[in-house]
């Protein structure tokens, strides 16, 4: 039903992180989530599989030439799909990016974040000229420092180059690194509120219809 692709070309720069949370909220909302996960180090696949509790599908498709394929297979079972990809430039990330209904490019707080997150942006415009399909791609600032200089470099720079990016920030919090332990998301506290505000955003924008379905219901 949604598609949502993570992307940037820097590694370390949020992207399995901002997965992590999004497809906990949705899951705790009561929706069913698929996952491909298409970085060779199959970091958010071994934290399905052995460290959270979650009950998700994660494909094991990492190859380009099976994802389109396994991208229909779960969107027609699930109400999200997830695709998380590698840093760097590859195959997989611009299949992950055509395929995509949303790419977020997140980027944490540092001038080298910022300028893989300009590069991703511009992959995925690219990637749209290529179909005639305007993808639609948003920046999601995490590891964020609210009130420092850098924090606003940072958004200076994105808002220079013309990059959309979601108004909710991550902030720098350690309960994102506990997770990748604990296998826990964040279940209160600032975390768990920001990442609630950033599907709840997602949703605004119209990239998560499976919740407009619960409205409706409700
Ligand atoms: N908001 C945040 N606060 C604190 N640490 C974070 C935050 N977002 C990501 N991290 C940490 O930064 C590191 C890189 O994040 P990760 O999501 O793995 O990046 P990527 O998937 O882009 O390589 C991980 O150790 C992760 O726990
Ligand atoms: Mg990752």
């Amino acid at each position: 039903m949604s598609i949502i692709t993570m992307a940037s070309t820097k590694g370390g720069a949020g992207k399995t992180t901002v997965a992590q949370l999004i497809l906990g909220v949705v899951k705790k909302r009561g929706f069913s989530v698929g996952v491909i996960d298409c970085d060779p180090n199959q970091t958010l696949a071994t934290w399905l599989a052995y460290i959270s509790d979650l009950n998700v599908e994660c494909s094991p498709a990492r190859d380009h030439s099976q994802l389109v394929a396994e991208v229909k297979r779960l969107n027609a079972r699930h109400d999200l799909v997830v695709i998380d990809t590698a840093g760097g430039r590859s195959q997989e990330m611009i299949f992950a990016i055509h395929c995509a209904d949303l790419v977020l490019i997140p980027a944490q707080m540092s001038n080298y974040d910022v300028n893989e997150a300009v590069k991703t942006f511009n992959i995925v415009k690219g990637a749209g000229g290529m179909t005639g399909r305007d993808i639609p791609a948003r920046m999601v600032y995490t590891g964020y420092v609210p009130k420092t200089q850098v924090g606003k470099e940072v958004r200076r720079k994105i808002d220079k180059h013309g990059i959309p990016a979601l108004k909710t920030r991550l902030h720098q919090l350690v309960v994102h690194r506990e997770l990748t332990f604990s296998g826990k998301l964040p279940s209160n506290g600032t975390a768990a509120a920001q990442a609630e505000l950033l599907a709840q955003e997602i949703y605004d924008q119209g990239f998560l219809p499976c919740m407009l379905e619960l409205r409706k219901a409700s």
